[in-house]
């Protein structure tokens, strides 16, 4: 039997919020819709954080109430604090992701908020998210390397990591959010953190910007990772990590993933067909 390996779709949340001319709500809309026939069982489609801060996002609610649904994908946003676990509920996601930081320099430019302040705050929300029946996914950043503190040890994002998952995340992502980590120091890392959460509840999330995100992916599954996450076109990055380029794209993960010998349940064609839509939004400069 053909052992499986998950793609999480991002593009829509990670791979636009960055983009810097207004994208008409219409185009999200269309993109989402081309992703849910590609066979993702995830889709990240946009956040409920400050839209002054993160303004490609601002119309988030309005992409949930005009997408059209595929039966069996979980639509997801992010969520930083109650008042977006709120704005969230109201657009009926299918479940939220938190999102903290293994670095105190990404935290406070990211979410104003030391990593100690960050998971407390975290901790109510999956709280209330527990109590409202909607799933919780977290993501560690700067699981490798920070914008501004540099390195980052392996044992503060096991640290982050098993917070998340103590405080209630049914799988936590591992977002190497600047794209320039090496394959060692990812082994490292992942050495640390399954220590302490099983890989079954990991997922890898890597930015491409040297390179060498499929090498980086080909090192989590030797780790035990199965989940991946990737931005249709290769799109985005962080408007608070400076320099960072896009995640890396979906069919390239794909790619690799079959060639290892794994099954995705993605139809090439119509991953293609998303693939080459997204890119047109952000006037081609997603990766191939
Ligand atoms: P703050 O800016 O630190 O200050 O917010 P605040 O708490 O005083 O709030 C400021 C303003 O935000 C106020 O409005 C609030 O009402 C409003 P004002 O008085 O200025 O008009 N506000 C909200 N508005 C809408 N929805 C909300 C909300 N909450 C407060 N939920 C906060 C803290 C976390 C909200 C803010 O810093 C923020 O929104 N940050 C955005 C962070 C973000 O979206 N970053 C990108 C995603 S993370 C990422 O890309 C990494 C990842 O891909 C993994 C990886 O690659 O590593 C996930
Ligand atoms: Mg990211």
């Amino acid at each position: 039997m053909t052992d499986r390996a998950e793609i999480f779709e991002v593009g829509p949340r990670d791979g636009l919020q960055n983009e810097p001319g207004t994208i008409p709500t219409s185009d999200k809309v269309a993109l989402v819709d081309l992703l849910s026939g590609v066979g993702f069982r995830r889709i990240e489609v946009g956040s409920f954080v400050n839209p002054k801060r993160v303004p490609q996002m601002a119309d988030s609610a309005e992409v949930f109430a005009r997408m059209t649904r595929a039966p069996g994908v979980s639509y997801a946003a992010l969520v930083p604090n109650l008042r977006g676990l709120e704005a969230a509920r109201a657009a009926e996601v299918d479940e939220i992701a938190i999102f903290a930081s293994a670095s105190e320099g990404f935290s406070r430019a990211n979410i104003g908020a030391s990593v100690a302040d960050s998971l407390a705050r975290y901790g109510e929300v999956a709280a209330a998210a527990r109590e409202a029946g909607v799933p919780v996914r977290g993501y560690v950043s700067c699981v490798a390397v920070c914008p501004y503190d540099g390195a980052t040890p392996p044992d503060a994002v096991a640290h982050v990591a098993q917070a998340l998952s103590e405080m209630g995340c049914y799988e936590v992502s591992l977002g190497e959010t600047l794209g320039r980590a090496t394959p060692e120091a990812v082994r490292d890392m992942l050495a640390a953190v399954t220590a302490r959460v099983a890989p079954e509840r990991l997922a890898g999330h890597f930015h491409d910007t040297s390179g060498q995100a499929l090498a980086n992916i080909e090192v989590s599954v030797a780790a035990g990772l199965r989940v991946f996450d990737a931005a249709a076109g290769g799109l985005g990055g962080c408007p608070f990590a400076p320099g960072a380029a896009g995640n890396v794209a979906t069919g390239k993960v794909r790619e690799r993933l079959e060639a290892m010998g794994f099954e995705t349940g993605l139809d090439a064609q119509a991953l293609a067909r998303a693939e080459a839509a997204a890119r047109g939004l952000t006037g081609g400069r997603g990766a191939a």
